[in-house]
């Protein structure tokens, strides 16, 4: 399947930049930036995955290989073999039917270019016809409908910042909840029911994000599930699950919390949505679109009218896109089950030597952070977030709950001044492992995710080395950072790689006036 998608991220290239935002929505998880890491040994190469910059070397290299007209040949037989509701799924479907393989790109492989193109459009032609056949209504049919930042819009600057419908008065909100196919129904998932949450666990855990190699799926712990779903304040009914009617079974689920984000000056409630999965076996029905109106709909009944939301997908419209990198803490293993390969000219003793740390952490006074530090981290983490355009407003009560350790799902560090007992420095990171798919020897690869963290005194860089001698301690196989707020100022120092894994981050309803760099976003959601 690969290397048909891999043919798709080529026609892509050749595109014209805004249409490249509107085709990787079509595209099934982060198969972009696989292509990108497919080419990378070629050219390393960065780009935005909303097409915005693609890189000056990647586009030559590809304009310079050969294949790439194979490639694009290829891709425009697969674009006429489908003449309505184009969506790229469908075409390597019908790309399989008619080759017979997906793995097949080696079909013309002996052809010239010229030979290849002798009766066939010219690139630019090519190029415009498989936009229009991409007509924009076809693209997002629900989103389009949704009050989010459209493309379209995009350098539409006489557009508002804020809310981009008004509230509707509470009574008329839709009371009962959106209909769902006969055989399904809606429940409100208790979480704290230990039998539920098994459930949920049990959904998520053979159900949610993968990689787009599908190597690894994403294993939130059942209790990280309840820290992550009872914040202060949280909602029950905003815990939504549907289950099969005669089983019982549970298939799709939902999530939403209740948070104040800070969006310039305006400090907003919002719900964060999250944990959207839809059993493998009900993909592409449309239930997604179905679920995401229910949670609006509950999350409308507390008068709330504003979301944040993360998606590895492009959907209308990112408010930033981030990168994320990777800290080996144990590169053997992460070699052996394909997370990271051996250098070029490198042998497995000189990469272990490469990413030793030493054995305890360096900074004078770094100890756990306990409940007693509290104030001073809210006071820390508050002044710190005023810096960046989209950030938490967080209290002493959300700290209490997010930011003080708790075992096997969150972690926190603060450095304590030797002589003032003053904390002037924390840092934190959230455990979510990950199932490693069909490994002879391997199931669970134990990642820490960087989460927030704050200097005054402390060197960010000495920091957060201790944050990686203490995540090796506790046998952490990898620390992930996503490049926000200032976390550029530390990776590639403390020797993290670029991913290829790419997270867009959205609003709903709710528009900025222009699109944020990475850093300029400070808030993370699990
Ligand atoms: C994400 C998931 C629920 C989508 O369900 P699906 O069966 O593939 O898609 P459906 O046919 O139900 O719905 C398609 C619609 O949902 C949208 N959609 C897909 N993934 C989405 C996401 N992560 N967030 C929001 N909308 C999403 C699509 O863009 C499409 O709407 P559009 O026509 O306006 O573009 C499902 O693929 C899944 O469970 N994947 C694994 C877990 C996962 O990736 N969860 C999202 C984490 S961010």
């Amino acid at each position: 399947m690969t290397s048909l998608n891999f043919i798709l991220q080529n026609i892509i290239l050749c595109l014209d930049v805004d249409s490249c935002g509107y085709i990787l929505s079509d595209l099934p998880l982060g198969l972009y930036s696989a292509a990108c890491r497919r080419l990378s040994s070629a050219s390393r190469c960065k780009q935005s995955i909303t097409g915005l910059d693609i890189s000056d070397r990647l586009s030559k290299f590809l304009s310079s290989q050969t294949n790439l007209y194979r490639l694009i040949l290829r891709g425009k037989k697969l674009i006429r073999g489908k003449v309505d509701a184009v969506d790229f799924d469908s075409m390597i479907r019908i790309s399989m039917a008619n080759n017979g393989s997906a793995n097949d790109d080696t079909t013309n492989q002996n052809s010239s270019p010229s030979d290849l193109l002798k009766n066939e459009a010219p690139i630019d032609e090519l190029s415009r016809e498989i936009q229009e056949t991409l007509s924009v209504s076809q693209r997002h049919k629900f989103w389009e409908t949704q009050p989010v930042g459209q493309f379209k819009d995009l350098r539409d600057s006489t557009l508002p910042e804020g809310p981009i419908e008004p509230p509707t008065p509470l009574s008329e909100v839709k009371q009962e909840p959106y209909n769902l196919p006969t055989p399904y129904e809606w429940v409100t998932c208790d979480i704290n029911s230990e039998e539920t949450c098994l459930e949920v666990y049990n959904l998520l855990s053979n159900n949610y994000v993968e990689d787009d190699e599908n190597m690894f799926r994403f294993n939130y712990s059942k209790e990280f599930l309840r820290w992550a779903l009872h914040p202060p304040g949280y909602f029950k009914t905003w815990h939504i699950g549907v289950r099969v009617k005669t089983s019982k079974k549970l298939v799709a689920f939902i999530t939403g919390i209740p948070a104040k984000i800070r969006v310039n000056k305006d400090i907003v409630t919002m719900a964060e949505v999250n944990f959207l999965c839809v059993h493998k076996k009900l993909r592409s029905k449309r239930l997604a679109p179905v679920m995401i109106k229910e949670v609006t709909r509950r999350v409308h009944l507390e008068n709330i009218w504003q979301a944040a939301y993360t998606a590895g997908v492009v959907l209308p419209t990112p408010i930033t896109s981030c990168q994320y990198w990777h800290r080996s803490l144990n590169p053997k293993k992460l070699i052996d089950v394909g997370f990271s390969r051996l250098g070029p000219r490198m042998t497995m003793s000189r990469t272990m030597k490469l990413y030793k740390l030493p054995d305890s952490p360096l900074t004078p006074g770094f100890r756990k952070m306990e409940l007693r530090d509290v104030p001073s981290v809210t006071r820390l983490l508050k002044a710190y977030l005023l810096q960046f355009i989209v950030a938490p407003d967080f209290d002493e009560i959300d700290v209490e709950h997010w930011i003080v350790p708790k075992e096997g799902v969150v972690d926190s560090f603060v450095v304590e001044s030797q002589e003032t007992h003053e904390v002037t420095d924390f840092c934190s990171f959230y455990s979510l492992p990950s199932s490693i798919l069909g490994h002879p020897n391997h199931t669970n690869l134990k990642a820490a995710y960087s989460y927030y963290n704050v200097v005054t005194k402390t060197p960010l860089v000495q920091l957060m080395n201790d944050a990686l001698i203490v995540a090796k301690q506790m046998d952490f196989d990898v620390f992930n950072a996503l490049d926000v707020m200032h976390n550029e100022g530390f990776l590639k120092e403390l020797k993290y790689g670029p991913g290829d894994g790419k997270l867009h981050y959205y609003l709903y309803n709710y528009r900025i006036k222009s699109m944020l760099k990475s850093s300029e976003l400070g808030l993370v959601l699990l």
